[in-house]
C-alpha cells in the first residue's frame, strides 16, 4: 500500500518478546527494565492474524525481532504460522545469536529465510563488556549452525559509534570474510535525542525510502521508530490500525520517547 509520500509500504517488523538473554550496555539499562506483563503481549494467533491483514494489504517481507525472539517460548511454532501465510516473499529473523545452535533447524524447516545476527566485536572479553553477560562463543556456534541450516544469507549487524573504520568494526569485517558472511554496519542510535543514521551497507535510516512498520510485542503499531505515533491493533482492529499507521506514516523521523530498542525491535 502506497503512503501519503508514495512510499510503498511492504515490510512489516515483528517484535514477538521484549525480553531478552544479554543486556547490550546501548539497547537496554542494566536493571529496573519495565518488562511488559504477560496478559500484554500478542497471542501467536493475533500475531498470525495481523500478518495475514498486513500482507493482504501488501506487505511482503517480514522480520522477526524481540528483545531476543529465540526466548519467547514456542517461537518456531510461530514462524510456521507466518510462513503457511500465502504471499510472504520474504521471511526473516534477526537474533543476537546465543540459542540459534539449538533452533537453527527447527527455524529452516518451520519456513524462516534467514537470519541477521547482532555481533560487535570478536574478542571475547569486549563482548561479555557490551553484553554484560553473553559469552561470544555462543554466537560463534550460533553463526555456524545457521550457515549449516541453510539460512541464507546469514547478515551480521555490527553496531559501531560512527564509522566501520573503528577497530572492533574492522575486525568484525574480517570475521565476515573469511567466513563469508555479508556485514552491515548500524551507528549507535539514540531515539531519545532523536540521533538516527543511515544504515551502512543495508538498508534503514534513509526516510524517503522507508518501506516499514514496526509491531510491538503488546501489539502497538508504529509507522516510524524515530516518532511516538503508534496504534494500538487491539483497540482499533488490525485493519484499522494498519490503514491508521500507513495513512500517518511521517515523511522523517524526528524523536521517540516512548520507548528503547529491546521493546520496539531495533
Ligand atoms: N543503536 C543502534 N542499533 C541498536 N540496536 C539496539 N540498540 C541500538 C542502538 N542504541 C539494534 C542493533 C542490534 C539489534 C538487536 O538492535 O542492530 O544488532
Ligand atoms: Fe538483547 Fe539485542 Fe538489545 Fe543486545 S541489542 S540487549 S542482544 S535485544
Amino acid at each position: 500500500m502506497l503512503d501519503k509520500f508514495d512510499r510503498n509500504i511492504n515490510y512489516l517488523r515483528i517484535s514477538v518478546t521484549d525480553r531478552c538473554n544479554l543486556r547490550c550496555t546501548y539497547c537496554m539499562p542494566e536493571e529496573g527494565i519495565q518488562l511488559l506483563r504477560h496478559a500484554d503481549i500478542l497471542t501467536f494467533d493475533e500475531i498470525t492474524h495481523f500478518t495475514r491483514v498486513a500482507v493482504e494489504n501488501g506487505v511482503t517481507k517480514v522480520r522477526i525481532t524481540g528483545g531476543e525472539p529465540l526466548v519467547r517460548k514456542g517461537v518456531t511454532a510461530l514462524v510456521r504460522m507466518i510462513s503457511d501465510i500465502e504471499g510472504i516473499e520474504d521471511l526473516s529473523m534477526t537474533t543476537n545469536g546465543v540459542l540459534l545452535k539449538q533452533f537453527a533447524q527447527e527455524l529452516k524447516s518451520s519456513g524462516l529465510h534467514r537470519v541477521n545476527i547482532s555481533l560487535d566485536t570478536v574478542d571475547p572479553i569486549k563482548f561479555a563488556e557490551i553484553t554484560r553477560c553473553g559469552n561470544i562463543n555462543d554466537v560463534f556456534e550460533g553463526i555456524k549452525a545457521a550457515k549449516e541450516a541453510g539460512l541464507l544469507p546469514v547478515k551480521i549487524n555490527c553496531v559501531v559509534k560512527e564509522s566501520k573504520e573503528e577497530e572492533e568494526a574492522i575486525a568484525v569485517t574480517r570475521f565476515c570474510k573469511v567466513n563469508d558472511l555479508e556485514i552491515r554496519y548500524i551507528r549507535q542510535m539514540d531515539l531519545v535525542k532523536g540521533h538516527f543514521s543511515r544504515v551502512i551497507g543495508g538498508t534503514g535510516g534513509e526516510c524517503h525510502l522507508c518501506n516499514r512498520l514496526r509491531l510491538t510485542a503488546n501489539g502497538k503499531l508504529k509507522p516510524c521508530l524515530f516518532d511516538n505515533i503508534e496504534f494500538d491493533i487491539r483497540e482499533l482492529g488490525f485493519e484499522k490500525a494498519l490503514k491508521m499507521a500507513i495513512e500517518t506514516k511521517p515523511e522523517c523521523g524526528s524523536i521517540n520517547d516512548t520507548g528503547a530498542f529491546y521493546n520496539i525491535g531495533g
